[in-house]
């Protein structure tokens, strides 16, 4: 996969005509994509309308935000990674903290859906991040780190190499107050580290995404910061033509 990945989190937002009308504008705006990877997470209702909108463009790809651990069963509302798979998503976001925190997802079970996505074949994108106290108590990598290792143990270190990873500030996720790049770089080159002991000389080619206000001003000193690979955008993917300014940056 190229980097840098720029993945847009449309998180309850944009049903299928929505959908479409956003990719008439942002498509007429944006002419083919090389030398990195997009990837639109829209609503699990909204994928087939996106896809549609999609077809002739086949460098961008689809993902969902979120699925359950288990494989099938009596959950009603969920969907689970064979059934994303069938439906085209690539990649799943698992551990955002919209999910931890306003949904209860453990890091345990961000372990689970890790290695439910890989066995069903879609790419797993696991959130990291630390709260606002938690930043001011100085534990900012011991947080990221204990959910790191939490999401990826299930996983042997062949199969965490291909998982993604997202950090992602709580306190910068729709606050307007985004993370320094050198906070991202500090914050990104603590992960790499781990992941080097994780998982060996494969942790060099791993993709961490910055996620937390970012937006068509800052996206490009952000991706411009060192070890940086890559945006994860909530509000400012939801404009086609902010989006299509993030995806040129
Ligand atoms: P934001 O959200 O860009 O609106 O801050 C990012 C995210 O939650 O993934």
């Amino acid at each position: 996969m190229l980097k840098p990945i720029l993945a847009a989190n449309w998180k309850m937002h944009h049903g299928p005509t929505e959908a479409r009308a956003f990719f008439r504008d942002f498509l007429a705006h944006t002419p083919r994509v090389t030398g990195r990877t997009v990837v639109f997470f829209p609503p699990a209702i909204t994928l087939r309308a996106v896809q549609e909108a999609l077809q002739d463009r086949p460098e961008f790809l689809t993902g969902v935000q979120h699925v359950h651990d288990q494989a099938s069963g009596a959950f009603t509302g969920e969907i689970s990674a064979g059934m994303a798979r069938d439906a085209g998503a690539r990649m799943a976001l698992v551990g955002h903290s919209e999910r931890r925190t306003l949904f209860g997802e453990t890091d345990e079970a961000t372990g689970r859906k890790c290695e439910m996505l890989l066995r069903a074949g879609v790419i797993p994108m696991l959130c990291v991040g630390e709260r606002l106290e938690e930043r001011e108590q100085g534990m900012t990598e011991q947080v990221v780190l204990r959910q790191l290792e939490a999401g990826l143990a299930p996983l042997d270190a062949a199969q965490a190499a291909t998982v993604l990873i997202a950090y992602e500030p709580v306190w910068a996720i729709g606050t307007g107050r985004t993370a320094t790049p050198e906070d991202a770089t500090t914050v990104h080159g603590a992960i790499r580290r781990w992941l080097r002991e994780r998982v060996g000389e494969k942790a060099a080619t791993m993709a961490i995404l910055y996620g937390g206000s970012v937006n068509r001003g800052n996206a490009k000193l952000l991706l411009a910061a060192p070890d940086v690979d890559g945006l994860l955008v909530g509000g400012a993917s939801l404009d086609p033509s902010n989006w299509t300014a993030i995806v040129n940056a």
